[in-house]
């Protein structure tokens, strides 16, 4: 069974202490909520994924679900996991249409091809060289 290491607890650790600390991350011009990732809506449009080929997406390390707000409001069905509960907490909140769970990217609550898309809006390079497989 796989299990977390120290260095990716200590990730998660630092992680849930940004947002429970401002989960809406205010001061981070790069990643605040109500501002989506330009390379998640480049990354939809250019590849012309759409809610009728392609409806259910999950959102890999959602964070404060900005980029979850933007697909919800495009007309994807979305999920989104991150291992932030602080961050889970703001997204249910705040993000509504869309569901969420706590959770880690290496241990996929989901079945094998539930999802039509996965986007990783700088999830998997924050973790250690050995868990990004
Ligand atoms: C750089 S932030 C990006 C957040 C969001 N994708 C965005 O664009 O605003 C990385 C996010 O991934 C989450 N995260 C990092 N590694 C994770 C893992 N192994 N499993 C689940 N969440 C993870 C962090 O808690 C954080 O919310």
């Amino acid at each position: 069974m796989w299990r977390p290491s120290r260095e990716l607890e200590k990730i998660r650790r630092d992680w849930e202490e940004r947002f429970r600390e401002d989960p809406t991350l205010s001061s981070d011009i790069g990643m605040r909520f109500g501002k989506p990732d330009q390379h998640v809506i480049d990354f939809i449009e250019g590849n012309k994924i759409n809610p009728y080929k392609h409806k259910r997406i999950l959102d890999l390390g959602c964070g404060n679900g900005r980029n979850s707000l933007w697909l919800v409001k495009n007309g994807f069905e979305v999920y989104g996991i991150d291992f932030s509960k602080s961050a889970i907490d703001f997204c249910k909140e705040h993000v509504k249409g869309a569901k969420f769970i706590v959770g880690y990217a290496q241990q996929l609550p989901f079945k094998d091809e539930f999802f039509d898309v996965v986007i990783d809006a700088g999830t998997i390079h924050v973790n250690p060289p050995s868990e990004r497989e």
